[in-house]
């Protein structure tokens, strides 16, 4: 196929990815999004297939169908509570085929060059390797920590932030030493050693962050990933490659921006990790005692909303996990219907990815219109007649204001106390994923409805 139609293909695509990442920046364009990233991503792999560069499709062909199948297979059947560690896993395999591209294209005979352009070529190699390297292990400790395997206390060595400062001089030196060498040979040590570096410094940023920064992580991770594709859009001559990988890596530090100036932290303080340390707030069974915690039935709760003007739900990880959104929404309808005044307040790291709950209440169809953002109702909720909170804990926790020495301290949170009643769902006392105890279940004005989020909402409703 000629050079021209590969080119024109490629601007087609890359058009469309730009268009797919305004989409979903808004929940109303959101699925027309997610349609214009299929279609550029199909065009982008024909055009790719039916380029010169490739010419044995059955070595093409076989991996694609096998990898396609496994990826299918596991996409199908993942729980919406478990995309976050997909997403993490995903990003790990970026990093790794970033790694295996650029060792491959250091030892490929036709990509030997000479004079600045060998210099330039091994820079890519280089750096393609070293994002990689950290993208592949940080993301493969992130899956581990969002799915529970790995613990999500920050790992703090002694003497971390000198490991990280050697870590980050060797690679220099390496790199020197690497863009110096004058054989493939004598340049593969180099290579090798940072690699190695690369994996220990992925590993050990990841496990030095604490649970309640993971926000910041996944979609520093994700811009990794990105920057990773670039590269080895660099090293393979592949503009397309090239143009996706920017957009990725830095659509990714756009929401690690946001994700920082949600939770009030320094992006560098972030990455030094070591966040979520200090004892204060108490341990994950919630087991210290802050006074008395008052229960409500599910029937009370019917009447309580039945008699309000005004109601306002805030969601979390645990309306997730009870799958309890479509419930949700049916309530809202019902009270609504009752010229109850509903509405929702969204924490920007309610769950366990940017826009969880949003694309929970979407899905199951709760007006756009009655959804709000942290700052938009925080001031309102002291005129509130009822918080709902769904399985939410880390979020509407106020610790994170009047304890200093909380590992949440200055993290915005959701202030439902000011409302006259709040109402808390949950199935027990425990913590939520930062492991820190929560005050607001001992408040006077806060009621515990324990029980299952699906189970309570659904008794709630035929209440009502
Ligand atoms: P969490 O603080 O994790 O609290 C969720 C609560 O839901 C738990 O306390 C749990 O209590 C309850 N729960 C679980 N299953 C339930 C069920 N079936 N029915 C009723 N309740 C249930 O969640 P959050 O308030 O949404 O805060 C999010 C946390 O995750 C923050 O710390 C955030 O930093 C972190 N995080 C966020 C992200 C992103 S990007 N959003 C990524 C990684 C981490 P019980 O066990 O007692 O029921």
């Amino acid at each position: 196929m000629s050079n021209g139609f590969i080119i024109s293909a490629y601007i087609i695509s890359s058009i469309l990815f730009i268009l797919s990442l305004g989409g979903l920046s808004n929940q109303e364009t959101a699925r027309r999004g997610n349609i214009y990233g299929m279609v550029g991503m199909a065009i982008a792999i024909i055009a790719t297939l039916l380029s010169d560069q490739v010419s044995n499709y059955f070595l093409i062909l076989i991996p694609v169908a096998f990898g396609g199948a496994i990826g299918a297979y596991f996409a199908s059947r993942v729980e919406m509570t478990a995309m976050p560690e997909l997403v993490a896993i995903l990003h790990s395999f970026v990093g790794l085929a970033a790694t295996l591209v650029g060792f491959a294209t250091y030892v490929d005979p036709a990509s030997h060059f000479v004079g600045v352009e060998k210099t330039i070529h091994d820079v890519e190699i280089y750096l393609g390797i070293l994002i990689g390297a950290v993208t592949f292990t940080g993301s493969v400790v992130a899956y581990g920590k969002l799915n529970g395997s790995i613990g999500s206390k920050p790992l703090t060595l002694p003497a971390r932030h000198f490991l990280n400062l050697g870590i980050l001089i060797a690679c220099i030196i390496l790199g020197k030493i690497f863009i110096d060498a004058d054989s493939t040979s004598s340049g593969m040590l180099p290579l090798i050693l940072m690699t190695l570096l690369a994996l220990a410094f992925g590993v050990h940023m990841v496990m030095a962050i604490g649970g309640a920064d993971m926000p910041v992580v996944i979609s520093m991770l994700n811009s990794y990933s990105g920057w990773a594709a670039a590269a080895t859009g660099f090293m393979l001559s592949n503009d397309l490659l090239i143009v996706v990988g920017a957009l990725v890596g830095s659509s990714g530090a756009i929401l690690s921006y946001i994700m920082c100036r949600a939770m009030n932290r320094k992006f560098l303080s972030v990455i030094m990790g070591g966040f979520g340390t200090s004892s204060g707030g108490g341990g994950a069974s919630g087991a210290s005692e802050q006074g008395e915690v008052t229960s409500i039935s599910a029937q009370e709760t019917a009447e309580l909303l039945g008699d309000s003007d005004s109601l306002v739900i805030v969601p979390g990880y645990g309306m997730a996990v009870a799958h309890a959104q479509h419930l949700v929404s049916e309530l809202t309808k019902k009270l609504r219907d009752k010229n109850v005044d509903v509405k929702f307040a969204i924490h920007p790291v309610a769950g366990r990815m940017p826009g969880h709950m949003n694309v929970l209440l979407a899905e199951a169809k709760v007006p756009y219109d009655i959804v709000l953002e942290m700052d938009e109702i925080n001031d309102d909720l002291g005129n509130t007649d009822v918080v709902m909170v769904i399985g939410a804990n880390d979020i509407v926790n106020p610790s994170a204001i009047d304890e200093p020495d909380s590992p949440i301290a200055g993290m915005p949170v959701l202030e439902v106390w000011n409302a006259k009643n709040v109402i808390v769902m949950k199935r027990s006392m425990a913590s939520g994923y930062a492991g820190v105890e929560n005050p607001l279940f001992f408040k006077e004005n806060t009621r515990m409805l324990f029980g299952d989020a699906k189970e309570s909402v659904e008794t709630i409703v035929s209440n009502l």
